[in-house]
């Protein structure tokens, strides 16, 4: 299969370049490719930058490819309490928690005439949850919200976590991504893993933790292209 694993940064590529012979197509605008092969895949890996914008355009430009999925692997604040840093988080779905088209009809998070959550199939929730319990990783299924703001206050998770039922963790490019598959009819799925609390002193437990979050999410990743 053909496989696109998306990465907002650099420290959330490590283990893909441990594990892989990436060879650099080079870089458009900011955003670096890089083929590899992988368990009888072809993958591209690509580092879109952080944030909606910038991991839009990495996304069109890998689904130009005719990639059969799109996997945006890395890191992410922890919004349920009782997710750890390390831990991972399937993507069961993702939303966007800073778009606000209330005045016309639309849910809070949705952006006009698209869904407002964007789902990942089934089968590959399923997959990742396999791979995952090969693994000595925790890992809960759930949804991931995205937006352009580092959250980095307790207030600020408490109202995504009341807000937003059911989110696990924030980060601030899997909704875009997920949002340009839907347009390209591509099988799309989140795969984070929690580098910080979200909350006071975030910003320092993410430089200490986001090459290890990248590296969790980059595992479960690989693990699951074995199985498949
Ligand atoms: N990615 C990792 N930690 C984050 C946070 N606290 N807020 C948004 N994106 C993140």
């Amino acid at each position: 299969m053909k496989i696109a694993i998306i990465c907002p940064m650099e420290e959330e590529i490590g283990y893909y370049r441990e594990h892989l012979d990436m060879k650099s197509r080079g870089i458009i605008g900011d955003t670096e490719m890089w083929d590899a092969e992988y368990e009888g895949h072809e993958l591209i890996i690509v580092r879109c930058g952080i944030g909606k914008v910038n991991s839009t355009i990495a996304a069109t430009l890998v689904a130009q490819e005719g990639p059969d999925v799109m996997i945006n692997t890395g890191s992410a604040g922890a919004i349920a309490q009782d997710r750890q840093i390390g831990d991972v988080v399937i993507g069961e779905a993702t939303m966007y928690h800073d778009a606000d088209s209330r005045p016309f009809g639309y849910e809070l998070g949705q952006v006009p005439s698209m869904p407002a959550r964007y789902k990942a199939p089934e089968n590959l929730v399923e997959g990742f949850l396999e791979a995952y319990r090969n693994t000595d990783l925790n890992a809960t299924v759930g949804l991931i919200l995205s937006g352009d703001q580092f959250i980095h206050s307790v207030e600020k998770v408490n109202w995504l976590y009341e807000t937003f039922p059911g989110a696990q963790c924030a980060e601030m490019e899997g909704a875009a991504v997920a949002q340009v598959a839907y347009k390209f009819g591509i099988p799309c799925i989140v795969i984070r893993s929690i580098s910080d609390t979200a909350s006071q002193d975030a910003e320092v437990l993410f430089e200490e933790f986001v090459v290890t979050a990248g590296k969790n999410a980059a595992k479960v990743t690989l693990d699951y292209l074995k199985h498949i």
